[in-house]
């Protein structure tokens, strides 16, 4: 409960990744000096979509920086399936590739179930392949998918035992929503999944402790659907135009209205997103070792 009025405690992502990232980088030195192992991770993109070049630049910096290989692959929109399916066949052949992740949204003519099921299991660092979805949904060991896991991570900081809590995500995506609300039954919440279809979505999330908001809609979650007290991870990354023209990111919650009401709250920016990468940085580690047969210190199984 926040019971002194003073608003929710903010959810520090770009500390909470920079801290991750130093981890990684740790880990990445250890492979290296004591197994003679560099992680790799080759990132495919196709077409020239701006959003994903920003993206895909990101990766490879901060790949860079944290010691590993990263290999990019840079696609003209016009490549064919066929053409994608055998970059991504030689990817799962090539020892030097722990991971491998291709950016998303592809063309219309490609089809992305069939290219992410080509991805090798254990090389699909973004855990988007059919055996990691099910291995999560079987409570197995797989990859993990990286927003959803930088989450749950932020996530159990705040509330290291979420047994018993009742918990809402807002968004039905195979990206994260459905992702999230599997890490959640595995912390055994009591988990609701909430999209477009729901009735009475503002009285479903008031009865939550935890709110995951991913749908993707700005500020659509407002202040008066929290509950006293939640915690409030917001995925949402949206560009709105103000009324001078400028543009703002803001979230799929009103910020404002809803630190008001909420123990903790992520901000965006500076929220969830600083901990996709960090997360897929981390996956790569874990796709490298396990690739190895190399045993990880605790915390990163
Ligand atoms: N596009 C938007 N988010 C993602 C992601 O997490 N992974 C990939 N591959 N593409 C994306």
């Amino acid at each position: 409960m926040n019971d002194s009025n003073t608003g929710a405690a903010l959810i520090d992502g770009k500390a909470f990744s920079a801290n991750l990232v130093a981890q990684v980088a740790e880990r990445v030195r250890a492979l290296r000096d004591d197994h003679h192992l560099t992680p790799g991770l080759a990132v495919v993109l196709v077409g020239e979509d701006p959003a994903s070049q920003v993206y895909v630049r990101n990766k490879h910096k901060r790949t860079v920086e944290a010691g590993m290989r990263s290999f990019e692959h840079t696609l003209d929109a016009s490549v064919t399936e066929a053409e994608l399916l055998t970059l991504i066949g030689g990817l799962n052949d090539d020892p030097e590739v722990h991971g491998i992740l291709v950016q998303l949204p592809l063309p219309r003519h490609i089809d992305a179930g069939k290219v992410i099921e080509a991805i090798r299991p254990d090389k699909d660092v973004d855990g988007f392949h059919p055996w990691n979805v099910g291995m999560l949904a079987s409570g197995g060991r797989g990859m993990v998918p990286c927003t959803p896991l930088g989450c749950m991570m932020m996530l159990k900081d705040r509330v290291p035992d979420l047994s018993g809590k009742r918990a809402i995500v807002v968004g039905r995506s195979n990206i994260v929503g459905k992702p999230m609300a599997h890490l959640l039954l595995a912390e055994n919440c009591t988990v609701t999944i909430a999209h477009s279809r729901t009735r009475d979505l503002p009285d479903e999330v008031r009865r939550a402790d935890i709110v995951v908001a991913a749908v993707g809609r700005p500020e659509m979650v407002r202040g008066d659907w929290i509950k006293p007290g939640a915690v409030v991870i917001d995925v949402g990354i949206n560009r709105v135009v103000l009324p001078d023209g400028k543009t703002r990111l803001v979230g799929d919650v009103q910020f404002e209205e809803a630190r008001k009401v909420a123990s903790a709250i992520t901000p965006v920016p500076g929220g969830v997103g600083p901990m996709t990468i960090a997360c897929l940085l981390r996956n790569t580690v874990v796709a490298a070792a396990r690739q190895h047969r190399i045993a990880l210190p605790d915390g990163w199984e």
